[in-house]
């Protein structure tokens, strides 16, 4: 579905870049760059998209867990209870995040805060929204977040047979660092730990920037993507 503002509707040919620094929380309105090349000459366009962010994020809310509880039955085979979401939302350790789109969640990620360590407990993204960075988008969020209070590893665990979560986890330089075995109940697969060991390394937090400004400038699709679980 259209979308006024939607960085979706801007013609192929250009290219929009944020010139903003990326802000998981972005305000609603935001001024995009094209750089149009036209004949060889270039000229710098300013445009105005209005409601710009096709995709919110922001923190969950208790409302918002009969949605997250639907996404998380299609993403988990042992989906978490309800009750579990109602307790991390009041665990000051713990951070929950959504990500909306034409107003609808259609993804949420979550972690606690240990000393100085992010433990990514969760992330999902709605199996119709699937390949559009949305999974990506959370991380992120999850990320700047652990950065922002002083975290300087992360990690996580994920089923070692979840090779779409592996790649974007090693995209962020997450590194499995050992293995759970039988971690899982469902079928006694095992878990693989991945962690990101010093994000405060100059070489890490280039690496990052880079892969944010790239994810700000990806364009979001309405169309839904092939399932890729
Ligand atoms: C894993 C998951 C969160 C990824 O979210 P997503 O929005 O579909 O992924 P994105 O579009 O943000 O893709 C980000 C990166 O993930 C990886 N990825 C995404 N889809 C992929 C696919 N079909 N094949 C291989 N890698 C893929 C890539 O590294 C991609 O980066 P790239 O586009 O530069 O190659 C989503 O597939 C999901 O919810 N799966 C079910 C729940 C789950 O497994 N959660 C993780 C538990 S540890």
């Amino acid at each position: 579905m259209a979308n006024p503002g939607h960085i979706g509707d801007v013609p192929e040919l250009y290219q929009p870049c944020d010139l903003m620094t990326f802000k998981p929380f972005a305000p609603a309105f935001d001024t995009r760059c094209l750089l149009v090349l036209d004949y060889g000459k270039i000229r710098l366009n300013m445009e105005f998209y209005g409601l710009a962010m096709p995709v919110e994020m922001r923190e969950m809310r208790r409302e918002d867990i009969p949605r997250v509880m639907e996404i998380e039955r299609e993403c988990f085979p042992t989906p978490w209870h309800e009750s579990a979401y109602i307790t991390e939302l009041a665990n000051r350790s713990a951070y929950y995040v959504v990500a909306c789109k034409d107003g609808r969640i259609t993804g949420f990620a979550g972690m606690w805060i240990i000393m100085d360590e992010a433990h990514i407990t969760t992330i999902g993204v709605a199996r119709d929204s699937r390949g559009e960075k949305i999974g990506e988008r959370l991380l992120v969020g999850l990320l700047e977040e652990a950065i922002y209070r002083g975290a300087k590893r992360a990690t996580l665990e994920v089923r070692q047979s979840n090779e779409v979560a592996q790649n974007l986890y090693r995209k962020y330089e997450f590194a499995p660092a050992a293995i759970r075995r039988g971690y899982y109940t469902d079928n006694h697969e095992n878990a693989v730990v991945m962690w990101i060991d010093d994000m405060s390394a100059p070489t890490w937090r280039k690496k990052y920037r880079t892969l944010k400004q790239e994810l700000n400038c990806a364009k979001v699709t309405d169309t839904p993507t092939e399932d890729v679980t």
